[in-house]
């Protein structure tokens, strides 16, 4: 048997305009492959593929509206593998459950959970039979918070939604992507002595880089034997 490879093939990265996304689609132009990347700003998909440079291509998609969605893939047009990175942070249902707005609650599952749902819907007639499809939860799912079980609840949601696509879907590959603390732009404004005292605890005690994270998704694409898992890139917090 060859060596799995991404070599010639295409790959859409879903939030490819920044963050874990952006470091996605870094790596797998560094493994060979084509990729187009989208996110809703027109301006950072255009700066993040000049950044990206040969191989790279993008167009703006807003995966709240599914007209936008369907767009976006009658343009991509077919393509072996899916990374789904795309997350608001203006939105986060978290506060009091007494104090719970429903609809706010609901718009914090639109883009991560909803949205991931709308992509894989419109990206089905693209997608190669033997391909893959990898989504993005965080820590929270398994290490809930004080203040946002919501998050964790939502993580759990697209955990599960991999699970039942694997089967619903087989061929075709479903798995997750549970980052930990990853240094993305995410973090710009928290001053470093805050995220390095937030991570100085961990068996691997810093913060993440994306470039890190972003072999978890090439693993995931090229591990042609791996559905319905979940892969966790954490420096270690599950085990403190
Ligand atoms: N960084 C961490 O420490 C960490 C930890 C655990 C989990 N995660 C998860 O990992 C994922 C990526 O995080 P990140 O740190 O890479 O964040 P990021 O740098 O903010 O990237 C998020 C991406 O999603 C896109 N996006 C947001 N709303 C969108 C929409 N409506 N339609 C299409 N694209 C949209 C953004 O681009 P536009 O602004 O152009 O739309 C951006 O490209 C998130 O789900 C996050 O919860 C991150």
């Amino acid at each position: 048997m060859p060596i799995p490879s991404l070599r010639g093939q295409k790959v859409v990265v879903i939030g490819g305009s920044s963050g874990i996304g952006f470091a996605v689609a870094e790596a797998v132009l560094a493994e060979g492959a084509e990729v187009v990347i989208g996110s809703s700003s027109a301006a950072k998909v255009e700066a993040a593929v000049s950044r990206l440079g040969k191989g790279a291509s993008g167009t703006a998609v807003n995966v709240r509206e599914e007209v936008s969605v369907q767009a976006f893939f009658e343009g991509a047009g077919p393509f072996d593998h899916l990374a789904y990175t795309a997350g608001d942070w203006d939105r986060a249902a978290t506060g009091p459950v007494v104090e719970l707005d429903f609809t706010a609650a609901a718009a914090g599952a639109d883009v991560r959970f909803w949205g991931a749902l709308r992509t894989v819907k419109h990206a089905l007639p693209h997608l190669s039979a033997r391909g893959s499809v990898t989504f993005t939860d965080g820590v929270r799912t398994h290490k809930p918070g004080k203040g946002m079980p919501l998050a964790s609840a939502f993580g759990a949601a697209i955990e599960h939604l991999a699970k039942g696509l694997a089967i619903d879907l087989a061929p075709r590959r479903f798995n997750t992507v549970c980052p930990g603390v990853i240094h993305t732009e995410v973090w710009a404004n928290t001053p470093p002595e805050r995220l390095a005292k937030m991570t100085a605890s961990l068996p691997v005690p810093q913060a993440g880089d994306p470039a890190d994270v972003a072999q978890a998704y090439v693993y995931l694409m090229k591990g042609g034997y791996t559905t319905g898992q979940v892969l966790i890139v954490d420096g270690g917090l599950m085990l403190i």
